[in-house]
């Protein structure tokens, strides 16, 4: 594999020469190349402020619930370090996309409580959810603001450069984690992976356990969210519902997607939400997610 485009860090120091094959021995001069790695409590940053913040989203009322279970998850925020370079990566990205930093927020939460309730059966553990999460889409800080916020479909060229954001990610935080990197490093390569080998950008069937979690948070906050591509966004229901044809389809873990209907279920019991049966809530109208100009058919995979 390979990056287009020259990739440098965010103090500027050139990581990746453009055409550069990028295999493990790269990857190893990468890693060791950041110097001493200081480690800094997240929760004396505003990024803590802007995470807790999340958890007043009216979109995901009927999932972060009850308030006991969303400050057992701020617990596990305030104990959060992270390398301090990669809180200056955050703090450009809050600047240059603020919709995939909120985005990075958001589904770091979701991920927790999912694992907070899949802890003992799958062994979860939240706090590596919420680390996991946080730089999935960090390599979006490089792709083009005029592609990643395109009000059309995009073309096969936008695609194909879109789908680097795994690995522009997956080099970002080998240098910023140096040794530490393995785990975190994942979540970015693979949150587009699917168990059905649908996913890119390897197209493998087995993946690591947390990036498959951010794989399903993330397609679920990509369709309720507004977005420049489409007039208006899924319902809850409606996403859910399309997440759980996804798992039909066996691209994600059913036992992951029925933990989100039983949460929208206990919060609101006479809702119709019902697993795999007709009358489901409708695509928006205009919605152009996950299409390619020329209109080819429905991909549901995220950007
Ligand atoms: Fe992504
Ligand atoms: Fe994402």
């Amino acid at each position: 594999m390979h990056l287009e485009k020259n990739l440098y860090s965010i103090d500027k120091k050139l990581l990746v020469q453009a055409g550069t094959i990028i295999n493990i021995r790269t990857l190893k001069n990468i890693a060791g190349s950041s110097g001493k790695i200081r480690y800094v409590p997240i929760k004396n940053t505003p990024i803590f402020t802007d995470w807790i913040h999340t958890f007043k989203d009216k979109r995901y009322s009927d999932i972060l619930y009850p308030h006991e279970i969303n400050l057992k998850i701020i617990s596990y925020i305030r104990r959060i370090k992270m390398p301090d370079k990669i809180l200056t990566e955050l703090a450009y990205m809050k600047e240059v996309s603020p919709y995939t930093y909120n985005h990075s927020l958001t589904i770091a939460v979701l991920a927790a409580k999912i694992a907070l309730d899949h802890s003992l059966k799958n062994k979860y553990a939240p706090d590596m959810a919420l680390r996991m999460s946080l730089f999935h889409d960090l390599g979006k800080s490089r792709i083009p603001l005029s592609i990643l916020n395109k009000r059309s479909p995009i073309t096969i060229d936008e695609r194909r450069i879109i789908k680097t954001h795994p690995l522009i990610g997956y080099v970002l935080l080998h240098y910023y984690f140096g040794k530490d990197c393995k785990a975190v490093a994942f979540s970015s390569f693979q949150h587009h992976e699917r168990l059905d080998g649908s996913g890119y950008p390897l197209g493998i069937k087995r993946l690591n356990k947390y990036s498959h979690l951010i794989g399903i948070v993330d397609t679920l906050d990509a369709l309720i969210s507004e977005r420049p591509y489409r007039k208006s966004p899924f319902s809850l229901r409606a996403a859910i519902d399309l997440l759980l044809d996804e798992s039909e389809k066996g691209r994600f873990h059913k036992g992951l997607i029925h933990t989100l209907i039983r949460y929208a279920r206990k919060k609101r019991p006479g809702s119709k939400l019902v697993i795999a049966e007709r009358g489901r809530d409708k695509e928006p109208a205009g919605n152009s997610y996950g299409k390619t100009a020329p209109l080819t058919t429905r991909k549901i995979s995220g950007k």
